[in-house]
């Protein structure tokens, strides 16, 4: 078999042991491996990047993606799904491993339908894709969160500051309620539950009366107030509809500030949550991805994408994966509000 494999949508740590995986079992049964360059524009633009032994020495470590990523829509582009099922064919490939979070999973699973032999590998740092317990990036990204709250902990105590962290999470307050919780957050806001900036400051008040000089304030970048649109720095869409979250931090430092009087600065912890070196839980779960992706393109099971449930590795349909998001599980945040100021 010609097996090829795509990285779609934002990056993340453990992309490099999924890729690995795959390619060290495809060739342990002599089969033939090909890197699609830059998500979907790969496909549409047929660039390739051969996938041996070599090339994949050595990526176990490293964050991002060997293949390059883009959020390229073929849905979205003139004769797109056409282009995407005749390069399919001229390429020779057999089968595909798409990578990717919702919307490369989203495009994967409408090709599928549309004939292609594909398997889809659940992926973003956001942990927010249905039918699977957790997704490869996430174990990173809270564990960078985590460290920053700690050193955010020492600044803000020695200058009786709020500090309020912004962290990624566009539907989801995953991130910023398990990285809040592990880095011992004052208070959390998600995009599940509309900002109440009276409970928050009044929360922040009560903690201070009784004796604390300092508070830290997670929110997730999803997050919006119930009188306030969600904060965006762009309004311009990408092809999936998406647009550029950030800002919500700075709005709720400057309102937080303005009703308790105490002084607030807000740190955006942005592209830092995504880069570097994948955890030990990210590189086995992104390996037992890997192994689970060749193992149903073995099996001719297209149309399926690697799943943890528990602690095996099972397979769900694309279609059920990526038919709708995962919120957060809300009594994990009622665990974090006992901890609120
Ligand atoms: O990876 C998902 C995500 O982290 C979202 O939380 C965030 O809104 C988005 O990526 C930002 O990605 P980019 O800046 O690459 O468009």
């Amino acid at each position: 078999m010609k097996i090829g494999i795509l990285t779609g949508g934002g990056d993340c740590p453990g992309l490099n042991s999924v890729i690995r995986a795959v390619v060290r079992r495809a060739i342990n049964d002599e089969h033939e491996v090909v890197g699609i360059r830059y998500g979907w524009k790969g496909i549409l633009e047929k660039l390739l990047m051969p996938l041996d032994l070599r090339s994949v020495s050595g990526i176990l470590p490293k964050g991002g993606t060997i293949l390059g990523t883009s959020r390229t829509n073929p849905y979205k582009k003139e004769n797109g799904p056409e282009a995407a099922k005749k390069n399919f064919k001229e390429l020779g490939l057999d089968a595909l491993v798409a990578i990717g979070g919702e919307d490369t999973l989203g495009v994967a699973t409408k090709l599928y339908k549309e004939g292609l032999n594909i398997v889809g590998v659940p992926k973003t740092i956001d942990n927010d894709l249905a039918a699977t317990d957790f997704t490869f990036g996430f174990d990173t990204a809270i564990n960078i969160v985590m460290e920053c709250i700690d050193r955010l902990h020492t600044t803000a105590e020695s200058h009786n500051r709020i500090m309020v962290v912004e962290v990624m999470g566009r539907h989801a307050g995953w991130i910023a309620t398990h990285a809040g919780i592990a880095g011992g957050a004052d208070y959390i806001l998600i995009p599940e539950i509309p900002i109440d900036q009276d409970e928050v400051c009044g929360s922040i008040r009560k903690r201070h009366e009784r004796g604390k000089n300092f508070s830290i304030v997670v929110v997730a970048e999803g997050a919006c107030f119930k009188d306030v649109e969600v904060a965006t720095t762009e309004k311009k869409l990408d092809e999936f509809g998406h647009v550029r979250l950030g800002g919500i931090g700075h709005t709720l430092g400057k309102r937080i500030e303005e009703k308790t009087g105490f002084e607030t600065r807000v740190t955006v912890l942005g592209h830092i949550q995504r880069g570097g070196s994948p955890t030990a839980f990210d590189r086995v779960l992104g390996t037992r991805f890997g192994i689970k992706a060749y193992e149903l393109i073995k099996e001719g099971k297209f149309g399926r994408m690697a799943s943890l449930k528990g602690n095996q590795i099972l397979d769900v349909s694309l279609e059920e994966a990526t038919a709708r998001l995962k919120t957060l599980d809300l009594d994990l945040y009622e665990i974090s509000k006992v901890f609120f100021c």
